[in-house]
């Protein structure tokens, strides 16, 4: 298929296309100017002459006038004169200046007296060289002052100038395209250094950062961005990566745990507690399942990437109520209707994981409230939890009581739970010390 030249065009790199751009935009802005000029310079001279010639033929016209003309007429400045009278002929000129041909014959003379304006005329049939700006007035008696003047000097500067364009503008063309490609290639060239060290990044690379060129320019802060890019992914992934050997951590107790207790029952099976071994080997099922389950609610939460799963309208009292009823040791002391939008199943599972830990916890009661604004609090008399661990526990299997049974303790995830998913409805979590104990404020956001 044929290529337009836009096609080729778009094909060139970046510094070709700047500097034939910067140099075609030069060229067209000089070729311009230097047009603008030479125009501007000849209009300026040629009315200076007009006006000079002018004068000499007004002056002439008033000697004229008064019958004063000396033979030849005095000029100070080169202008040619020649004074006709009504019938044609040549009564007075300047030094020098043929006495039988007028420069103008009667027609051109009456067209420039008719005009008002000044004309141009070839200086030599009367072997002047050069061409010469000529003024027509008319004095009395049918008189008519015609005044000359060479023009060839300001033809020649003129035409000087001009040669002086011609050979400049091109070169000052080519200079600027020469210093726009050495400018380019220079800028270019940091980029072309991240490009290949980007091409060189492989997932295996232990550090994958972009080198940053010292100057404080776009490139210096495109590297900086791209590197803090690099750096939030790498962050990423070695959160995934954590996450996948703590989960298969976890994963491993209770199933070493089922393993144990089916090798011993199998290896002893003669006075074996069949219903016992079952019962042992359930509890660690359920604990995998939770787990799992766990695990899988946290996938969806970063799957959604921090917005709820629905959007409808939830009666949060309504789910508050059912949820605290499960729960015998606990105490709903307030429970004022509250709607928010979001996905009820998320929410209850929120209030599920503190009441969980709130029960488990806990050395005698737990206490819930819901208030109109929204604020859920779930508050125990239990150990509490330090100051300084109040943020850690959000963390993704974070467990500050490990040395404590773990039959009891889950896998330290639903606390990330709450937080994911509060947080995925605009709300907030914080951990308050409840003296005893903690206590829970969950804000969300009521929808009116
Ligand atoms: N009400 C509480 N009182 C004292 N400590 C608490 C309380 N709630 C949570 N913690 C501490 O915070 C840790 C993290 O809680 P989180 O709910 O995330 O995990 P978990 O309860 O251990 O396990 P999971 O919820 O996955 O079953 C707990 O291990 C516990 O040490
Ligand atoms: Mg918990």
């Amino acid at each position: 298929m044929a290529d337009s030249p836009l096609d080729w065009w778009r094909r060139q790199g970046l510094r070709f296309r700047l500097t034939v751009a910067a140099a075609a935009v030069l060229a067209l802005a000089l070729a311009l100017s230097a047009w603008v000029l030479l125009t501007v310079l000849d209009g300026a001279l040629m009315d200076t002459v007009d006006e000079t010639t002018m004068q000499q033929a007004q002056a002439v016209r008033v000697a004229a006038d008064a019958n004063t003309l000396t033979s030849p007429i005095t000029t100070h400045d080169g202008t040619i004169v020649q004074v006709i009278d009504a019938r044609g002929r040549i009564t007075h000129v300047t030094y020098g200046t043929d006495r039988l041909v007028p420069l103008l014959d009667a027609r051109a003379r009456a067209d420039v007296l008719a005009h008002g304006r000044p004309t141009m005329l070839d200086g030599r049939p009367y072997a002047i060289p050069g061409f010469l700006r000529v003024v027509v007035l008319s004095a009395d008696h049918g008189q008519t002052v015609v005044a000359a003047r060479p023009i060839g000097e300001i033809q020649t500067s003129l035409a000087t100038a001009a040669r002086v364009l011609l050979v400049g503008t091109p070169a000052l063309v080519v200079l600027l395209a020469v210093a726009s490609w050495l400018m380019i290639g220079r800028t270019l060239r940091p980029i072309s250094a991240l490009r290949k060290s980007a091409a060189d990044i492989t997932d295996t690379a232990r550090s994958r950062r972009l080198p940053v060129p010292q100057s404080h320019d776009e490139v210096h802060s495109l590297a900086t961005t791209l590197n803090g890019m690099l750096s939030r992914l790498e962050e990423a992934e070695q959160r995934q990566r954590a996450l996948v050997s703590d989960a298969a951590h976890e994963l491993r107790s209770p199933l070493a745990s089922i393993r144990l207790q089916l090798e011993v029952a199998l290896g002893h099976p003669e006075g074996q507690q069949w219903p016992e071994t079952a019962e042992g080997v359930l509890e660690d099922t359920m604990r995998l399942s939770r787990l799992a389950e766990d695990l899988l609610a946290l996938a969806r939460l970063d799957e959604r990437g921090g917005v709820p799963a629905r959007r409808e309208p939830v009666d949060l009292d309504e789910v508050v109520r059912q949820t605290v009823d499960r729960y015998g040791e606990a105490r709903l002391a307030v429970c004022d209707p509250v709607v928010v939008r979001g996905d009820a199943l998320d929410l209850s599972r929120v209030l599920t994981n503190l009441m969980d830990n709130a029960v488990r916890h806990t050395s005698s009661k737990v206490e819930v409230t819901l208030t109109a604004d929204g604020v859920l609090t779930v508050t125990d008399d239990g150990p509490g939890i330090p100051e300084q661990d109040r943020e850690r526990v959000f963390n993704r299997f974070t467990r500050l009581d490990s040395g404590r049974s773990r039959d009891e303790g889950g896998a330290g995830l639903g606390l990330a739970i709450v937080r994911e998913t509060v947080h995925a409805h605009g709300g907030t979590v914080a951990l308050q010390d409840a003296a005893p104990g903690l206590r829970v404020v969950v804000s969300l956001p009521v929808s009116r």
